[in-house]
C-alpha cells in the first residue's frame, strides 16, 4: 500500500513508500484511510524540527488529522462493525497516573507517543490497524467535514477547560479575542460563538480568502486585521473575558497580557517558535494577575472525551450553520500526487487534505 513517509530530523524528505497492509489482532480492527488533514505539525516534521520514527523503522509515516472506514474486525472487537466511519485519537499514553486516567493529554511524564509525530507511525497510508479504544464513530450527517475532528479537539478542550476552571467564580463570559484564523484559530472562534459569545477574530494576512470571508459573514464573527487595525487601541475600556492565542506569535502573546481584563483567562493554544526576547515588566504582571484573578492556560492534545464532545459540537454547527465546516478544505491532493511542494503550499491554505480513493 503506499504510504506517505518522511525521515525524521532531517530536511524534506517526504515521498511515497510501498509497504506491506499491517495485519490486525483480535482485539484491533483495520481501517481503509478515505482521507487525511495535514497540518504545521506535518510540515515543521518535514523540516526536521521534530518527529520520531517506530523503533527500528528509518522512516515515519506522517498525518495524524485521520478519517476512514473499517475494513476488517478482529475476532474480539465488539463496538465496532465494518463500514463504521471513524477517526482516531493521536497521543498514545504512559504508565502515569494521568494517561492511566484517559487523560493522556495531560501526561505526567512525557513519555507518551503520538501517531504520526512521536515513535508512531500516522494515518496516511492507504490502510492503518488501531484498537477501537482509540477510535471514534463519526455519525453520517458530519462525514464531510470529519478529517476536521482532530484539530477540532484542540478548540473543543479549549473552551472545555476554560469553562470548567472559571467555575472558581459566577461567570458570565461575553466576549472573546481569538488571535489566528488558521484550523485551530478559526474552529475555536466558531465554537466560542457557538457558545453565545461575541467573537473577534485577529489576524494580519494581507488578503482574506473567499473561504474565510464566508466563514465569518455565515457565522457572524468579527474580523479584525491587526496590520490595518491597532488592537490594543481597539479594545481599550473593554471587558474581554476569554483571549486564545493560536499564533504562535510571541509578539501575540505579549498583545494578550495587555488586552485580558479582570477574572479573564488566555488561553495559549500554539508552540511559540524562535527566541524574542521582551522586557516585560514581571512585577507588574503578578500585580495584575493577582488584583484580577486573572488566569493565562496552556493547552495541548486532546484525549477521547474531546472527541466525543467534539462530534455532538460538529453536528451542532452543521445544524445551525449548514456546510460551513466544508469549507474549511480548500485543497484536496491526492496521495500519489502528494510532495513536499504541497507541504509548503499547505501553509497558505485553510485546510489541504490528502485523499486516498
Ligand atoms: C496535534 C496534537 C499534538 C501536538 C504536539 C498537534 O498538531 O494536533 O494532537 O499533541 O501536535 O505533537
Amino acid at each position: 500500500m503506499k504510504a506517505v513517509v518522511i525521515e525524521p530530523l532531517k530536511e524534506n524528505t517526504l515521498h511515497i513508500e510501498n509497504v506491506e497492509i499491517p495485519e490486525i489482532k483480535d482485539d484491533e480492527v483495520l481501517v481503509k484511510v478515505i482521507r487525511v488533514g495535514v497540518c504545521g505539525t506535518d510540515k515543521e516534521i518535514n523540516e526536521g524540527l521534530y518527529g520520531e520514527a517506530p523503533q527500528g523503522s528509518k522512516f515515519l509515516i506522517l498525518g495524524h488529522e485521520s478519517f476512514g472506514k473499517i475494513e476488517k474486525i478482529g475476532a474480539d472487537v465488539k463496538d465496532f462493525k465494518v463500514g463504521d466511519m471513524v477517526v482516531a485519537t493521536v497521543r498514545r499514553g504512559d504508565d502515569c497516573i494521568n494517561c492511566v486516567a484517559g487523560e493522556s493529554d495531560m501526561c505526567l511524564t512525557g513519555n507518551y507517543k503520538e501517531r504520526g509525530i512521536k515513535g508512531l507511525n500516522g494515518y496516511m497510508s492507504e490502510y492503518y490497524v488501531e484498537k477501537p479504544e482509540n477510535l471514534v464513530h463519526i455519525p453520517d450527517n458530519i462525514k464531510e467535514e470529519a478529517v476536521l475532528l482532530e484539530p477540532f479537539t484542540i478548540a473543543e478542550k479549549t473552551v472545555i477547560q476554560v469553562f470548567k476552571i472559571q467555575q472558581r467564580m459566577v461567570w458570565e463570559p461575553k466576549t472573546a479575542i481569538v488571535f489566528g484564523t488558521g484550523p485551530v484559530g478559526l474552529l475555536t472562534s466558531i465554537l466560542l460563538k457557538l457558545k453565545g459569545l461575541n467573537v473577534y477574530a485577529v489576524d494580519r494576512t494581507e488578503h482574506i480568502d473567499d473561504a474565510k470571508a464566508e466563514i465569518f459573514k455565515r457565522i457572524g464573527i468579527n474580523h479584525i486585521n491587526s496590520k490595518q487595525e491597532n488592537v490594543i487601541d481597539k479594545f481599550k475600556g473593554m471587558q474581554i473575558d476569554i483571549i486564545a492565542e493560536a499564533t504562535g506569535n510571541p509578539i501575540v502573546f505579549n498583545e494578550c497580557l495587555q488586552l485580558f481584563g479582570v477574572n479573564s483567562v488566555i488561553a495559549l493554544l500554539s508552540v511559540t517558535g524562535g527566541n524574542f526576547k521582551t522586557d516585560i515588566d514581571v512585577a507588574k504582571l503578578n500585580y495584575d494577575m493577582v488584583l484580577n484573578n486573572k488566569l493565562i492556560v496552556g493547552v495541548v492534545n486532546a484525549n477521547k472525551s474531546y472527541f466525543i464532545s467534539g462530534i455532538k459540537d460538529m453536528q451542532e454547527i452543521r445544524d445551525k450553520y449548514g456546510d460551513i465546516l466544508e469549507k474549511f478544505i480548500t485543497r484536496r491532493v491526492k496521495v500519489s500526487d502528494f510532495n513536499n511542494s504541497d507541504l509548503q503550499k499547505a501553509n497558505f491554505e485553510l485546510k489541504t487534505v490528502v485523499e486516498f480513493e
